[in-house]
């Protein structure tokens, strides 16, 4: 059995235990956290022979994960005495190196958007890991394969990149179905009608590659339709609608607008 603890009581922190909870493998001992009652609400979910402490009272595990903000690991990992254990981050932009004032480390980084209430399909996610050692590599294998079946090994260097690229994915994508609803209600549209398209789009990215599946006036090269969208458009959407359509046209090998 590989004992644990993790370091954070945010959302990551919180999946993390629950998964850990249902696995033989590991013993989740510790959660660690300034917020003392968030700590106690976690291991009320997980279990109450989990032990909440501070950063100064760490116990000695096997395993010490920081599930703490990107900007808190390195000041976090600086303070903590890890007694020799594995200390590994979760973070898809910090590099492993952030952790090098300890003997033994690496990273652990579930690539899926973690929210406060859903709870997360762990069989499902990527999970990206890199060690600094060969052997430590075995370990964060072993742990990875308790959240998930799905385990990548991706340098520090890839993982900026793979960040990058999630960002993409995910957050500019959300950002375009958040300006597609302000629209709808702006003109009392219902924005239900767009879901069938939301999760069409997504679907067919992965069934078909995402340049293949694309369709519009952009695509198309129809300025006709481009000339008028823009004119119905406010100046935050209307700057961003030029830049994607002339990505877009740009792409498809068009002449820019
Ligand atoms: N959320 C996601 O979708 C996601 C997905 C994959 C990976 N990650 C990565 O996982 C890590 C944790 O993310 P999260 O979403 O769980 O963040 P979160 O919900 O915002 O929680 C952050 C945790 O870090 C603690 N913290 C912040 N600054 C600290 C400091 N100076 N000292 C001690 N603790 C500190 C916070 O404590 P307080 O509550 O006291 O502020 C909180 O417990 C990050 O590296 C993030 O990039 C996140």
């Amino acid at each position: 059995v590989i004992t644990v603890q993790i370091i954070g009581t945010g959302k990551v922190a919180r999946q993390l235990a629950i998964r850990f909870r249902e696995s033989v493998l590991i013993t989740l001992k510790a959660i660690a956290g300034r917020d003392q009652h968030a700590c106690g609400n976690i291991r009320d979910l997980v279990s109450d022979t989990v032990i909440c402490t501070d950063l100064d009272s760490l116990l000695s595990t096997d395993i010490i994960i920081l599930a703490v903000t990107d900007t808190a690991i390195a000041t976090v990992s600086d303070k903590i005495d890890a007694r020799g254990a594995l200390v590994l981050h979760t973070s898809g932009s910090v590099p492993m190196a952030a952790l090098k004032n300890h003997k033994r480390y690496g990273v652990l980084y579930p690539l899926q958007s973690f929210s406060e209430s859903n709870r997360v399909d762990w069989d499902t996610v990527p999970v990206c890991i890199e060690a600094h050692t060969v052997s430590d590599l075995d370990i964060v294998r072993t742990i990875a394969s308790v959240l998930s079946p799905k385990i990548f090994e991706v340098t520090t260097a890839q993982r900026k990149h793979l960040h990058v690229a999630a960002v993409f994915a995910n957050n500019f994508a959300n950002h375009c179905f958040t300006m597609a609803q302000e629209i709808c209600e702006k003109h009392t549209i219902p924005f239900e009608l767009l879901h069938p398209l939301i999760l069409e789009t997504a679907t067919k990215a992965i069934t078909q590659e995402p340049d293949k599946s694309q369709t519009g006036p952009a695509m198309r090269g129809d300025k006709e339709i481009i000339l008028a969208h823009l004119e119905t458009l406010d100046t935050e959407p209307k700057e961003i609608y030029r830049v994607l359509t002339n990505a877009i046209t740009h792409y498809y090998g068009r002449k820019k607008l």
